[in-house]
């Protein structure tokens, strides 16, 4: 990549002559057409007139979350294995079947809630989207950085985003308004007691994990599904910041994340990440203690080891911004053969909302753009038309026939998979319920004692100043719920708050909760 400040000044005949998006030379790029040396301008100006409307249209929408994020490329190497057994038993996705197969990649590592411009510390999320550019198509595996997320219902999405975004009349982030919404969600602590510790504000992009979040399905060439859970992990491990640390970088650098990456990659120092992948058989899972398909649990690692299955090497920087990150399109409904969706009700949500604002963000014919179209596949396609079509997909042997079934040319369908039935069969009636299993407190408060101290002191030390700023209704209602997680834990941000077990003890119930009898006996004898 050419660094433009290290550049002398080209002789002045070996550079090409700049002309407008007609192909037209451009005599003058210094003075509008004009009527005499001090105007009026006319308006035949054509080529004054097409800079600056397109000038006036150089923004699209930024992304409603995510908005600022770096993208680069590399590729994925599959191991060929699930521990000692081949892939293959279990998925007959062909990216991940032969040992040292690669498959090239797009990586886009965000911040969730700040706008495009915003910086690269805050307390956030961090977005973990790749796109997978395999011979059967694109796969796009959209993670984040923490394992869990605050909500397992699509329909809270935007309720939560709206709390966690700025205040709508001051435009500022409000602690108040965060924890008065998640006061009232008690399946948030889970990610709360995450995103208030160091891993909140990871150090940069190349030092925090990825997870898919939500619950997938592989399926093998006999159909023969299994439920399963993504980890990416970074090869120089994992390094956070306090909010000390994080005040100091921001001091004079709001992009330091995409620096390190942009940095790392030009000198040659490729990040990379280990994929690792957990699972389960699919089905119910009575026995747990919790819903195999509720993204507000992880999986326990003792009972469902996360095994190898790959790495990911990035080593090339994009070139263009624009074109390669403001407008690369990932979703959850990007999948290929061997890959499947679960039943998580975060992601069919999630698998209509993507497509649905890219559409609107991007444009109807996004997946004509380079960064999005299946480039190691072939597309064949009758949908034409359409703003800024940029050409037609392969349409088969006729141009005439852009439809399907026809007798004189055109597509055809593909062979029908052998196993199309796949996974266990589903009944029940059309209702608007909880999952049974809620179970909100019990992962949250063993993350919380897996701790180090210096992290659980972080953590109290961020919950206590972020809470504090919230009326005494939900400094209270927090202080129970983090009792209802963790004695200690509500002990420590009660006092911080100057609230004891006794002043929450007998808090009305919160509407939208259903506690099973366990929690129920603990809510009865909290502290
Ligand atoms: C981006 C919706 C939950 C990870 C987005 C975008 C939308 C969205 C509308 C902007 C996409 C664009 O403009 O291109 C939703 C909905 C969710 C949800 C409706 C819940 C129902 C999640 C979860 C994760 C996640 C649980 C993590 C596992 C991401 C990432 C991006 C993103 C990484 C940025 C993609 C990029 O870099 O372009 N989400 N999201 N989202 N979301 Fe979600």
């Amino acid at each position: 990549m050419t660094d433009v400040s290290s550049q002398g000044p080209a002789r002045r005949d070996d550079r090409r002559v700049l002309t407008n998006r007609q192909g037209h030379p451009v005599y003058d790029n210094q003075n509008q057409r004009t009527v005499g040396p001090r105007g009026p301008a006319t308006l035949e100006n054509y080529q004054f007139l097409e800079k600056i409307s397109h000038f006036d249209r150089e923004r699209i929408p930024e992304r409603v979350v995510h908005a600022r994020g770096f993208v680069a490329y590399g590729y994925f190497e599959a191991t060929g294995k699930w521990g000692d057994e081949p892939i293959t038993n279990y998925t007959r996705a062909k990216l991940f079947a032969e040992p040292g197969k690669r498959t090239d990649v797009a990586i886009r590592l965000s911040t969730v809630i700040g706008g495009r411009d915003s910086s690269e510390t805050a307390r956030d999320p961090r977005g973990f989207a790749v796109k997978f550019y395999t011979e059967d198509g694109n796969w796009d595996l959209v993670g984040n950085n923490l394992a869990v997320f605050f909500i397992r219902d699509a329909i809270k999405f935007p309720d939560v985003i709206h709390s966690l975004k700025p205040d709508p009349v001051t435009f500022r982030q409000e602690p108040a308004r965060i924890f008065d919404f998640m006061s009232q969600t008690p399946e948030a602590m889970h990610m709360l007691v995450n995103l208030f510790s160091p891993r909140g504000i990871p150090a940069n992009y190349r030092t925090q994990q990825g997870f898919g979040v939500n619950t997938y399905k592989w399926v093998n060439a006999e159909g023969v599904t299994h439920l399963v859970k993504y980890h990416w992990i970074p090869k120089i491990g994992v390094k956070s910041l306090t909010e000390d640390d994080a005040a100091a970088i921001q001091a004079h650098d709001l992009g330091h994340a995409s620096k390190d990456m942009y940095e790392a990659i030009e000198r040659g120092d490729h990040p990379e990440w280990e994929l690792r992948v957990q699972m389960m058989s699919d089905d119910d899972h009575p026995e747990l203690n919790f819903d195999p398909l509720d993204d507000t649990k992880v999986w326990p690692e003792n009972e469902f080891p996360a095994m190898p299955v790959g790495r990911m090497v990035i080593d090339r920087n994009v070139e263009n911004h624009f074109l390669e990150n403001e407008q690369i399109s990932f979703g959850t409904g990007v999948l290929v053969d061997g890959l499947d969706f679960s039943d998580d009700k975060m992601l069919v949500g999630r698998t209509f909302s993507y497509s649905d604002t890219q559409r609107y963000r991007v444009g109807p014919n996004y997946l004509q753009l380079p960064v999005n179209s299946a480039k190691n596949a072939h597309v064949a396609t009758n949908q034409q038309g359409g703003p800024m079509a940029y050409g037609v997909d392969d349409v088969g042997d006729n141009p005439h026939v852009n439809y399907e079934p026809s007798i004189t040319g055109g597509l055809r369908e593909a062979e029908f998979p052998t196993h199309d039935d796949q996974g266990p069969e589903i009944r029940g009636r059309l209702t608007r319920k909880r999952i049974p299993r809620t179970n909100d407190y019990e992962q949250a408060g063993q993350r919380y004692q897996l701790m180090e101290q210096w992290e659980k002191d972080d953590l109290v030390k961020n919950l206590v100043g972020g809470i504090g700023q919230a009326v005494r209704d939900v400094q209270e209602r927090m202080v129970w719920h983090f009792f209802m997680c963790d004695d200690e834990l509500g002990q420590r941000v009660g006092d911080g708050l100057g609230i004891s077990a006794n002043d929450v003890r007998d808090l009305p119930p919160l509407q939208s909760q259903t506690l099973d009898e366990d929690e129920l006996q603990r809510a009865a004898n909290l502290g």
